[in-house]
């Protein structure tokens, strides 16, 4: 089941500066409000000024995550969570932005979701404990595991074919994708690199990669 949103204010209810639209009654003069449990009583009277697309406005948030999960993608996004989260919230934020079925945290439940900007209410989100765990999850639905990493053996990403429906796996800043977590993929894919360094963020790199997947599988007419 996917883990419940923390309740409260986000990043994006902090923001000072006015996004969004204010109450319906301001933004439609003489409009009768919407009725339906789709939409927010206390969002049409105060307004609406959450981080989500204009045609969100007022909606609920089970509203908006119901919509997104009539064009999710068959893609999913593994990061092992061993002892650094600091790139999560970034990772679950992207996902977010591609319709990416699930985001699974593998490791420690607990992730700093400062990152997210508050996307992860409208995100399915799974914990495994243990790269073993999420293998057998993949497994059972017969979902291949793709890894992301520059290690040895590892092929292009920006040569290889990414299958359509399958799960991205993504290590921590230090260790990288774990032993397990190779084991359990398909095959591994590099990110072409250029510089001095031996690699690049794993925030960046997650989005590097789902963007592959995108641009190979997605239809773009549906794009907002
Ligand atoms: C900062 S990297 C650390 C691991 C890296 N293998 C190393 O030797 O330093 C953290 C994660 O970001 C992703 N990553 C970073 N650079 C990458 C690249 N060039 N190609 C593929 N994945 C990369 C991988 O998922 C990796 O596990």
């Amino acid at each position: 089941m996917p883990d419940t949103p923390p309740p409260g204010p986000g990043p994006t209810e902090w923001n000072p500066h006015k996004i969004g639209v204010g109450p319906w009654d301001e933004q439609h003069p003489g409009r009768a409000r919407p009725t339906g449990p789709e939409w927010d009583p206390q969002l049409l009277d105060e307004g609406d000024r959450r981080n989500v697309v204009d045609a969100y406005r007022y909606m609920t948030r089970e509203a908006i995550t119901a919509d997104i999960d009539t064009r999710r993608h068959p893609l999913h996004i593994a990061i092992e969570n061993f002892d650094n989260d600091s790139n999560i919230g970034t990772v679950v934020r992207t996902a977010n932005a591609f319709a990416v079925d699930t985001v699974h945290i593998v490791g420690r439940k607990r992730w700093n979701r400062r990152g997210a900007m508050v996307t992860d209410r409208y995100q399915h989100l799974l914990h495994h404990d243990s790269v073993a765990a999420l293998a057998g999850w993949c497994a059972g639905r017969d979902l291949p595991v793709v890894a992301i990493d520059n290690t040895p053996g590892c092929v292009p990403l920006e040569t290889v074919e990414l299958p359509r429906r399958c799960l991205l796996l993504f290590g921590q800043e230090g260790p990288g994708v774990t032993e397990q977590g190779q084991q359990a993929a398909v095959m591994t894919c590099s990110i072409a690199q250029f510089g001095s360094t031996r690699s690049i963020n794993a925030g960046v790199a997650a989005g590097i990669a789902m963007h592959t997947w995108i641009r190979q599988h997605a239809d773009l007419s549906r794009a907002w």
